[in-house]
């Protein structure tokens, strides 16, 4: 089955083709970063604008990659939440159209069983159950993934998100936005030892998350030491970094031995993060748990994804409707 996946909740407009739910035929992302950048984060109005002016060339030209004409697409599968609304509506009403128009059936994906999913878009997915940590912008929770469609919460975050915390600190810093890759390659060059901050492991034997305050030690060390020098900022970033990583390998791997599972996904923007891909995979094979992180265009926002929770819903027969609008439909999960 040739699933022709739409992405559109925040600032990237995404369209991909995929077979089979496992097989990426074309995955284009158009991202909106220069848009926003000088804002120092997204703007709602402006991302609707960009995602109008984007999705019929990404659709044309992930249709065109592919090399399937359009004629042989079998199914539609479009993010119906959760996102910014006026940004979910643009690829939502196209997907409608496009299938309506093409007299193809379409369903609603969950953004988040979109990024637990990009998993299985890579050689040697992991078996269920497994358990995996979603950590993006708007997200950082830990999940039990019985099927490709059923996964229970185990716990989230209680203020920001991982990602949330990286931009703002990158703000903080002067680094710009998004901060994520920023305070990564940044992190690479400093010493995590200089600047120490606290863990926020809350209770170890739970998986709920907090990130606020570790970003508010960033806040007060800069109060204590403005104007850090190009090597002082290496230092905090490598000192933030820590910090994060360590929270975040810990709970995933006691998360999965919790659990019982051989297993763990790392998915999201952040999972893209060098020091939380080399924590993770170091620790997790001292335990013997195998680990699963998608390459790093899979990590990000993108349609792939998308398409492969879509090709599990068509197969199993489910169909949208043209009543159907976006948050209509998904049954949405508590997330941070
Ligand atoms: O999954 P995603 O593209 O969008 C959401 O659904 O939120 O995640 C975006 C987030 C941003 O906060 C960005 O700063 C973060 O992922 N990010 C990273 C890295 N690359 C992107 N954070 C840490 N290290 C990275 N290398
Ligand atoms: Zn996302």
């Amino acid at each position: 089955m040739i699933v022709l996946g739409i992405e559109s909740s925040c600032d990237e407009t995404a369209a991909a083709v995929v077979r089979n739910g496992c097989e990426v035929l074309a995955s284009v992302v158009a991202s909106q970063v220069a848009v926003h950048h000088p804002y120092g984060g997204v703007v709602p109005e402006l991302a609707s604008r960009k995602h109008i002016e984007a999705i019929v060339p990404v659709v044309d030209q992930a249709i065109a990659e592919s090399g399937i004409p359009a004629k042989k697409i079998d199914g539609v599968a479009v993010t119906q939440g959760p996102g910014l609304i006026g940004s979910l509506l643009v690829g939502f009403s196209f997907a409608k159209g496009f299938a309506f128009g093409h007299g193809i059936p379409w369903v609603g994906v969950d953004h988040l069983e979109g990024h637990i999913n990009s998993v299985f878009l890579e050689a040697d997915p992991p078996a269920f159950p497994f358990v995996a940590l979603l950590v993006s912008g708007g997200h950082t929770s830990i999940y039990h993934v019985t099927s490709h469609r059923d996964f229970h919460p185990m716990g989230q975050t209680r203020d920001d998100a991982a990602g949330e915390a990286y931009d703002k600190v990158a703000k903080m810093l002067g680094l710009g936005y998004p901060g994520g890759v920023v305070i990564d390659r940044l992190a690479a060059q400093g010493d995590p030892t200089k600047v120490v901050f606290t863990r926020p492991y809350l209770d170890k034997a739970e998986f709920d998350f907090s990130f606020s305050g570790i970003k508010s030690a960033v806040m007060r060390h800069l109060q204590l030491h403005p104007d850090p020098s190009p090597g002082d900022q290496a230092d905090i970033a490598a000192g933030f970094q820590a910090a994060v990583v360590d929270v975040l390998t810990f709970k995933i791997i006691h998360a999965a031995k919790a659990k019982g599972c051989a297993h763990l996904a790392v998915v999201g923007g952040v999972a893209a993060n060098r020091g939380l891909r080399e924590a993770v995979t170091r620790d997790a094979a001292a335990d013997g748990i195998r680990v699963h992180i998608p390459s790093i265009a899979l990590c990000g926002d993108n349609a792939a994804m998308v398409a492969a929770v879509g090709y599990h819903r068509l197969a199993a027969g489910e169909r949208a409707g043209l009543d159907d609008d976006v948050y209509s439909r998904v049954k949405f999960r508590p997330r941070g």
